[in-house]
């Protein structure tokens, strides 16, 4: 039958159903040369810090850092390619277009990004860069939103990150408000040990993840160096819920239609109220 009797789009549908179940979606990047091109900057600016010649073999060099690198200086190397990175034009715009067929189903078409590419590296034994679980609407982070979560190296084991699962995340509210701390004193990672999910990433893949599910990591215990890139991707017009990370200051415009701008341009005129 040429007539639907449904808005939705069969292809989205199917995302939004496993992104319903697991609270994430992997998939290639829409574009292989543009993040190889991207990693390829990255890997200059590691060289330009390190004073060293570029590799031949970027993922190699990349998951070896930790053989050039102390665990006391990375963090200066870190803020580095962080800093030099989020002063170029394209950090944001290729880093978006890189799962944006994905987010652009998921979240929608007119979209609020978070003003940075954050950086992560994550050496073998390193305790510092250890993330506990959180879920980030606690720092007051929209819960409208999504973290596209690159790596920039194979992932796997604890060179990854963890989520718990939907079906064990709607357990977490209701425990952590029946205790009268309201669940500061939860050791959460131990509580839902075991429901963790560990979340393999290849390089050329992305990981599309709600925050709202409980995440972080634990101590690397892989001999290889993670390298990881994030940022956070919110409907324009989603509500915010703080001061601090609202539009304009955490999240900016990113892609707005023009019929938005039209619309948020426009002045009623005066003397039509009555
Ligand atoms: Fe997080």
């Amino acid at each position: 039958m040429v007539l639907i009797e449904s808005f939705d789009d069969p292809r989205e549908a199917e995302l939004a159903e496993a992104f319903m179940a697991d609270g994430y979606v992997i998939i290639d990047v829409d574009d292989r040369p543009r993040l190889d091109a991207y990693r390829h900057e990255i890997v200059k600016l590691v060289c330009r810090h390190l004073d060293c010649d570029l590799p031949a073999d970027e993922t190699a060099f990349l998951d070896s850092i930790h053989e050039r690198v102390a665990v006391v200086d990375v963090n200066a190397l870190r803020l580095f390619v962080f800093e030099q990175l989020n002063r170029t034009a394209w950090a944001r715009p290729s880093y978006l277009s890189l799962a944006r067929s994905a987010v652009d189903r998921i979240v929608g078409n007119e979209l609020a990004m978070q003003n940075k590419v954050n950086v992560s590296i994550q050496m073998p034994n390193d305790v510092t860069s250890v993330l506990p679980v959180h879920a980030d609407p606690w720092s007051a982070e929209t819960p409208y939103e999504v973290v596209e979560w690159l790596p920039l190296v194979d992932v796997y084991d604890t060179k990854a990150m963890f989520i718990l699962p939907p079906e064990h995340n709607r357990t977490v509210r209701a425990a952590m408000s029946d205790l009268p701390d309201g669940g500061k004193s939860l050791d959460l990672f131990k509580m839902y040990e075991d429901k963790f999910r560990w979340v393999s990433v290849a390089y050329g893949q992305v990981l599309v993840f709600s925050p709202l599910l409980l995440h972080g990591n634990v101590m690397n215990e892989v001999p290889e160096t993670r390298w990881s890139l994030n940022t956070r991707l919110t409907g324009l017009f989603t509500p915010y819920t703080s001061n601090e990370k609202c539009l304009g200051r955490f999240y900016w415009p990113a892609t707005v239609k023009i019929m938005s701008r039209i619309g948020m341009n426009f002045k009623a005129p005066t003397g039509f109220d009555g």
